[in-house]
């Protein structure tokens, strides 16, 4: 949440930090700010409002010519999205300059300890405390990085900083406490953000600065400092994004153009890991693990959102595939379980941006436990990457959409595959068939992104309902899930998912005229029952949309409205009855006139609790 870009180099570091602003916008764009060190000052800039409003503001500005710079776009914790609480802040004499990302829990404190002390504050952050506090040690102690030091040490909760000091010219400073910053490395210049997309096409080489770490960034050097206050050597981490990957193309929003990635994302999920002719499943991350994971007895999906609902596919998966007991639960609830934990218990976390701060509050405390955990994350690199003791990528490149699809599509791909890998009898004739049937699913999403057009036409008729039922079973009732929630954080209609056999204990009671129902009802193990189910809403007058198999005849006399898709094996169902429940969503939101890419309240990598 926010996004925290710097730069530091032979280049003017303004043009960066607008351009990295504006691919971390998904994190937060309540308000903007940067500043950069100009003239021997600093010069601040801020604008409530997204990026455009701060470029626009700043387009005739031939002031602001400095290589040192920070930038910020802001998610609003504490205090209103104006442009007074923007980031950047600073302290009273105008020499310390603060971006931040995360919460600082004992701000109150901090504050009025330091008005007491006749610090002045502008604005009602809880970061504006941090400029002062370093400025407060820095009068008892002239050392900037003592000062630093010691006002870290008083300082509580999850923060990633940027930080100029005007006395320090040649320097970038970056601090990280679970809350993630990355250095782009470059030759004569460096790079900062609080996530590789903004990177993409400066550096494809990256620092990870880990929990408590300082760096001191020049434009030639980077020094990482550690908990001990000792210089640790930085671990370099190759990024393979590229920056076709991170922009639109043709496509009106990266909603659709990540959407329209599914064949290729499900291809890339599989290179090198799928040997179909010999019904074997390879994952590398997994192999210096493998003594351990033949012990596993159980295991537990720790995820949130819509990697929460992959989590869920991911239950029938393993329980199916690989005879392993399962159970998911959301990574926010799950600190407070007193679960006793089990030997032979594996944890799997799944994560898009691998920063998730549930997500990686719920694995520290199964790893305190001893229990092994592995990731299923995209962003490579990430925290919940480097925490977890083994793991897989999902190579489906960085997801700027805010609405997560194309990951959801991989993490299903990766989870079929983990559950073959995990079960005794990988490599065997048993899973001829299912693996086969994988290879063939990115043409069958292609079949249906191909006929796009017919759910285009449907969101139109749809467009200004105000609520809608998601239903399905078995291995589609979690697809029921991620259904309503894309629809809901895109179009902002009020969306319910439900298993299908859920609904006359209490869902029943909303079917009218008025209200329709999603139902996913591919022809499957479970089909029989789903048709029993939207008898029930037909009798109701509740209208259906169905997601049906190509070339099934029952659905014609039940539902309103029919999508098909090409039929498949059921285990692999998910893969492609959500494809038209995404494009459902990106239709109907873009038809209500909505910015689907940055949807309302939300943002992208949720760092704080
Ligand atoms: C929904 C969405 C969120 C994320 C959730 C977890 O479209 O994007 O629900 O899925 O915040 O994020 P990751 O997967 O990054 O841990």
């Amino acid at each position: 949440m926010c996004g925290i870009v710097g730069y530091i180099g032979k280049e003017k570091s303004l043009p960066f930090l607008i351009n990295g602003l504006k691919a971390l916008e998904y994190r937060g764009y309540d308000s903007a700010g940067i500043a950069i060190f100009s003239h021997d000052k600093v010069q601040v800039k801020r604008k409530a409002g997204q990026v455009k409003v701060l470029e626009n503001a700043l387009k005739n500005d031939t002031d602001l010519i400095g290589h040192l710079g920070i930038g910020h776009t802001r998610w609003a914790t504490h205090g209103m999205p104006n442009e007074t609480n923007a980031h950047p802040h600073n302290d009273c004499m105008g020499r310390i300059f603060v971006v931040h990302n995360g919460i600082i829990e004992n701000y109150k404190e901090l504050k009025e300890y330091l008005q007491h002390r006749g610090h002045i504050f502008h604005s009602d952050t809880d970061t504006e405390v941090v400029p002062h506090l370093i400025e407060d040690f820095l009068r008892s102690n002239g050392d900037f990085n003592v000062a630093l030091f010691d006002a870290l040490k008083m300082i509580r909760g999850a923060y990633a900083f940027a930080i100029i000091d005007v006395k320090n010219p040649d320097t970038l400073y970056a601090v990280s406490f679970s809350s993630p910053l990355v250095i782009g490395v470059g030759a004569d210049e460096n790079f900062l953000a609080s996530d590789p997309s903004a990177l993409v096409g400066k550096s494809k080489n990256v620092i990870y600065i880990k929990d408590g770490e300082i760096a001191e960034i020049t434009r030639s050097k980077i020094d990482i400092i550690n908990l001990e206050q000792k210089k640790t050597p930085p671990e370099i981490v190759r990024l393979e994004w590229n920056l076709e990957q991170a922009q639109k193309g043709n496509y009106p929003h990266f909603m659709l153009k990540e959407i329209f990635e599914g064949p290729k994302i499900v291809f890339s999920a599989l290179q090198g890991r799928l040997k179909s002719g010999k019904n074997l499943v390879k994952l590398g991350g997994l192999e210096q693990v493998n003594e351990k994971l033949k012990e596993a007895k159980r295991l537990i999906i720790l995820a949130c959102g819509t990697s929460y609902h992959a989590g869920l596919v991911g239950e029938y998966l393993f329980e199916e595939i690989a005879k392993l007991p399962t159970e998911v639960h959301f990574a926010s609830e799950f600190r407070y379980r007193e679960e006793p934990f089990e030997e032979g218990t594996v944890v799997i976390a799944i994560s898009q941006s691998g920063e998730t701060a549930d997500t990686l509050a719920a694995i520290r405390k199964t790893k305190k436990h001893g229990l092994l955990t592995l990731g299923i994350v995209n962003t490579v690199g990430s925290t919940i990457a480097r925490e977890t003791d083994a793991g897989v990528y999902n190579h489906a490149g960085p997801e700027i959409g805010v609405a997560s699809t194309k990951a959801f599509i991989s993490q299903l791909t990766m989870l079929v595959l983990m559950a073959v890998y995990m079960s005794e009898s990988n490599g065997h004739q048993l899973h001829h068939a299912l693996l086969q049937e994988l290879e063939k699913i990115p043409e069958k999403i292609k079949a249906i992104l191909d006929k796009a057009s017919e759910i285009e036409m449907l969101s139109e008729k749809y467009k200004d309902c105000e609520n809608f039922l998601f239903l399905g079973r078995r291995y589609n009732y979690p697809v029921a899930f991620e259904g309503a929630l894309k629809l809901k954080e895109i179009s902002y209609i009020h969306a319910e998912g439900y298993g299908a056999g859920e609904m006359k204990h209490g869902p029943i009671a909303m079917i009218s005229e008025k209200f329709p129902t999603m139902a996913i009802v591919p022809q499957n193990s479970v089909s029989e029952k789903m048709f029993s189910n939207l008898e029930e809403i037909k009798a109701r007058k509740g209208p259906i949309f169905a997601i049906a198999t190509e070339g099934d005849k029952e659905i014609v006399s039940l539902a309103n409205d029919i999508f098909f898709v090409p039929k498949t094996i059921e285990s692999l169902e998910p893969l492609l009855t959500i494809v038209p429940l995404q494009l459902f969503a990106y239709y109907v939101g873009t038809k209500r006139g909505f910015d689907v890419d940055k949807p309302r309240n939300l943002a992208k990598s949720v760092t704080v609790e």
